[in-house]
């Protein structure tokens, strides 16, 4: 694991974006994994900032997000579409149909799941995959398990994790209690990973991933396996 120490939350998210932008300038249709939640958000306005600046183009370029939840249509205001569409993807110039976030609505799990994964699949996977971490340690939504999950599916989301997000809404009992999640093998897959992580309060977890034996009730440890993953974290999230 390749670990970078940022002096806070801005400069993560510089360093982040440099990562997005060079992977687009050197392979202009490269195929991005992105992910929600709070962390990134530094991260689209930086990339939106290059992209006004013409540093970066993403018009041949094609995106997956990590997860959805069940339930919530598009244009719900709480639905990672509608996030994605606000803080990215109505500021940049990526053609409608390369963007792909699985459809919280779909009435067909099963088949929903299996068109996203092929959709990876057709795409040759993915080229840079953004991570952000929960702090039980669950990437996209796979949370802690007994085993590693494979592709793409449903779960249930765990009490901890819907709190977590129950900032997001008016109160928790709104928070789904499902999503669909790409699988950590789908994310294992991956020709390249960044996880960014910010704040003392996850520093008992981020130390975990990176210290901690590989084991699938703190999912992203899984990450220690993989060849070309780099951690960008600010000094309270490191200070374990
Ligand atoms: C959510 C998302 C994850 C994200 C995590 C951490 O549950 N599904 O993809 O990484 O929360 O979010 P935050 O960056 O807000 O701490």
């Amino acid at each position: 694991m390749n670990i970078i120490e940022a002096k806070d939350y801005d400069e993560i998210c510089k360093i982040a974006a440099n990562y997005i932008a060079r992977q687009l300038i050197a392979k202009p249709c490269s195929t991005l994994g992105l992910a929600t939640g709070s962390s990134p958000i530094g991260v689209y306005d930086r990339l939106v900032d290059y992209y006004n600046d013409g540093l970066i183009d993403f018009s041949g370029s094609y995106t997956f997000n990590l997860d959805e939840y069940v339930g919530l249509g598009r244009a719900h205001r709480q639905s990672y579409y509608y996030y994605m569409k606000k803080k990215l993807f109505n500021k940049i110039n990526i053609p409608r149909d390369h963007i792909h976030i699985p459809n919280g609505l779909s009435k067909d799990s099963d088949k929903e799941c299996m068109c996203y994964d092929e959709c990876i699949r057709a795409r040759g996977g993915i080229d840079l995959q953004l991570l952000g971490l929960g702090h039980n340690g669950h990437i996209g939504f796979n949370e802690p398990s007994s085993k590693f999950s494979g592709g793409t599916h449903k779960v249930a989301l765990s009490d901890s994790t819907r709190r977590a997000n129950a900032r997001f809404f008016a109160e928790k009992s709104e928070v789904p209690s499902e999503a669909y999640t790409v699988g950590i093998k789908t994310i294992m897959q991956s020709k390249s990973i960044i996880m960014i992580v910010s704040g003392r309060d996850k520093r008992d977890i981020l130390s975990r991933v990176i210290n901690g034996e590989v084991d699938p009730r703190v999912p992203a440890t899984v990450l220690q396996l993989h060849p070309f993953v780099t951690i960008i974290a600010d000094k309270e999230a490191l200070s374990k």
